[in-house]
């Protein structure tokens, strides 16, 4: 709970810094990067990546993802990247509640007998390695090797990579080839758009469960410009914002309040709006008004598995 909430008639507070799915914004390119790392892991496809700036929401992504494929798979989440390759091992086991192992090819044996009953069972088992860019290339090299363990027709694991741009820089070198090749798809998110940044405020206050208007055109000009449409940073802003604009009595977020957390955050302004820019949101503005629209329910293909 934030101390806002009630004032400006929230049930919760809107800009958490968790990547909570429940509050999941699906832009264009994030429904199009959620529908391929399905597919990925649907048709086993071994090796998926997906690349983005700091904040831009990856991590967010991937738990809608895991969130969304529910108990026909099994999923293990590796975070730390300074891990040895060890304890890359005995986490899994762990994650995949497994009792831990003394060597890492007695750790590699249980997992292999792990990923056959699974495949019996008619389920997937997905390993997702967030901040992979941070990853060395001995642990890198390791978990290429994990995708070994297939049968004659599918890989057994499938392996997400997940990252800062650097990662993709990391495998275009040479020796890093072996991995390159078997990734088999690719994503990348950017930063939102002016009308997405709207758009993901109102689905986020909607869900908190504000659903009229509570920011004023020109706060939503300035919050695009200060945050450059980076989820976290938006959210930073707004949380800011409310805070003042509550402190201030103020019921509606005006650019004042935007500028005077981003002043407090020493953010500068990451994009410059011109003239034909203004016009054009402020023709956005005045047709795409109703913020029930990002109320509307997120619908997924249905998951198939191939064998
Ligand atoms: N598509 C989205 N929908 C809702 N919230 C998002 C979305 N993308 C990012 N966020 C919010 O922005 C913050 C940063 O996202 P995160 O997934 O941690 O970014 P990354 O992993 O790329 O650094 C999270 O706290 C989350 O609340
Ligand atoms: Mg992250």
């Amino acid at each position: 709970m934030a101390l806002y909430d009630g004032f400006y008639a929230l049930r919760e507070s809107p800009f958490s810094l968790s990547p909570d799915p429940r509050f999941v914004f699906l832009s264009r390119q994030h429904r199009e990067a959620l529908a391929g790392l399905l597919y990925a892991i649907c048709d086993a496809k071994g090796f998926a990546l997906l690349s983005g700036e700091v904040g831009t929401g990856k991590t967010t992504l991937v738990h809608t993802l895991l969130t969304h494929l529910g108990d026909r798979v099994c999923s293990a989440v590796a975070f730390n990247p300074g891990m040895s390759r060890r304890g890359l091992y005995q986490h899994l086991l762990a994650e995949f509640r497994l009792p831990p192992e003394s060597s890492v090819l007695d750790a590699m044996r249980a997992l292999h007998m792990f990923l056959l009953a699974q495949l019996a069972a008619g389920r997937r088992v997905v390993v997702v390695i967030d901040e992979a860019h941070a990853l060395s290339r001995e642990l890198l090299e390791e978990i290429r090797l994990l995708t070994n363990f297939e049968t004659s027709r599918a890989k057994l694991l499938q392996v997400l990579l997940v990252g800062q741009p650097e990662l993709v820089e990391q495998l275009q070198r040479s020796e890093m080839r072996q991995l390159r090749q078997r990734v088999a798809l690719r994503f990348q998110l950017k930063a939102f758009d002016f009308a997405e940044t709207i758009r993901y405020v109102r689905s986020r206050l909607a869900r908190a469960g504000r659903t009229d208007e509570l920011f004023t055109p020109r706060a939503y000009a300035a919050l695009y410009r200060f945050s450059g449409g980076l989820p976290r940073v938006i959210n930073v802003l707004c949380d800011n914002a409310l805070l003042t604009g509550f402190a201030r009595d103020q019921p509606e977020i005006d650019h004042g309040l935007i500028q005077r957390a981003a002043q407090d955050l020493c953010l500068s302004p990451q994009r410059r709006l011109g003239l034909w820019q203004r016009v054009r949101i402020r023709h956005y503005m005045e047709h795409n008004g109703h913020p029930l629209e990002s109320l509307r329910e997120i619908s997924l293909p249905p998951l198939e598995f191939s064998r």
